[in-house]
């Protein structure tokens, strides 16, 4: 049996990605990870703030009403130097033989992106962009949202070579068509719905913000469930789901309707890297119990057109909630 999967022309030993987070913030992440059975690594983000600040040796142009913001760029720079990131991939490249993918986070298309070549040139097999907009500016419209994607994979993909996926989020109106006509640009070679926003909550006795669930539970695996199913036959690209993937039956169920592999990330804040292994026991066993020699004899057995219903689309909403007395 094997759980071999290709992914943008990257050959990985099983699905399981970790995905970009403090898990692989330094070596020792990183090696504990590949030690435990990781598939592939995406390293923690690089923030194009961080790329720029350093670029303009910490002289900013702060507005006046950012200067709290731009002091915890210029503090947050001077702790994690992009030198540190661009050995970071080295190490990580000398010390490991799976994939090793570099992330960045950003929202512009300006100067950071020639910075891009350096992740490339210091062996990184493949780059993450995490382009996550939140649409609260109520002066830009939809399109020209949209319209940042298109600039900034273009510029990016000019700079390198090796493979680029790109992370999103599920805020958008017409987000099967974004994803599509995104894809047809040739410009990304994966697609990883979705980034999950860091969401802040309120504490009613102290009249103060706080970080509400750092991290994901299973049952936020639907929202990329849907999505993986709805598009895995339409867009030409590897989709690879992420937020709410937890065990064995989780990637399962996202392989069943059509992702290529998956990303984990809070599963094994939540219970050590060591979680890895558990997860692979677990898929071979349901593999054998239905006699699958390999990721492929199942992928996308579920996806939309496959199974020929309609479980994600309106008419369930109907039957579902008109059902409930
Ligand atoms: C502590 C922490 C740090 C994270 N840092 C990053 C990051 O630097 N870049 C990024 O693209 N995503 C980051 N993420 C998001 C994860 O990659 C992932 O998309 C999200 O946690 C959902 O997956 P999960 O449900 O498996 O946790 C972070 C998540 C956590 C919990």
């Amino acid at each position: 049996m094997s759980l071999s999967v290709e992914y943008m022309g990257l050959k990985l030993r099983n699905p399981i990605i970790i995905g970009s987070s403090g898990l692989s913030k330094n070596i020792e992440g990183v090696k504990k990870l590949y030690e435990n059975g990781a598939g592939a690594i995406v390293l923690k983000s690089l923030f194009e703030e961080q790329i720029i600040a350093e670029a303009t040796k910490g002289v900013l142009q702060v507005p006046n009403n950012h200067t709290e913001m731009y002091d915890y760029i210029k503090n947050y720079t001077r702790e994690n130097s992009i030198d540190d990131y661009l050995d970071l991939i080295k190490k990580s490249k000398e010390s490991t033989t799976i994939p090793i993918i570099a992330s960045i986070n950003c929202v512009s298309n300006t100067e950071w992106i020639s910075f891009a070549k350096k992740i490339q040139n210091s062996g990184a097999d493949a780059l993450e962009l995490n382009i996550s907009f939140l649409p609260s500016d109520d002066s830009i419209n939809s399109k020209s949202i949209e319209k940042k994607y298109f600039e900034i994979v273009k510029r990016v993909k000019k700079q390198i070579s090796i493979p680029l996926s790109l992370k999103m989020s599920y805020f958008s109106a017409g987000l099967s068509n974004l994803i599509k006509e995104l894809s047809w640009t040739n410009n990304i070679d994966s697609f990883i719905l979705f980034n999950r926003f860091y969401s802040p909550d309120i504490d009613i006795d102290t009249f103060k913000f706080r970080a509400a669930n750092t991290f994901s539970q299973s049952s936020e695996l639907t929202t990329s469930l849907r999505w993986i199913a709805l598009l895995s036959n339409k867009i030409n690209k590897p989709l690879i789901p992420s937020t709410g993937i937890h065990t064995a039956e989780d990637v399962i169920k996202q392989i069943l309707v059509g992702a290529q592999a998956v990303q984990i990330v809070s599963s094994i804040y939540k219970n050590g890297a060591e979680q890895i292994p558990v997860i692979l026991e677990d898929l071979k066993k349901w593999m054998q119990k239905n006699n699958y020699n390999s990721l492929n004899d199942f992928r996308g057995k579920l996806h939309y057109q496959n199974t020929n219903n309609e479980q994600f689309e309106r008419i369930q909403f109907m039957k579902y909630y008109g059902g409930i007395e």
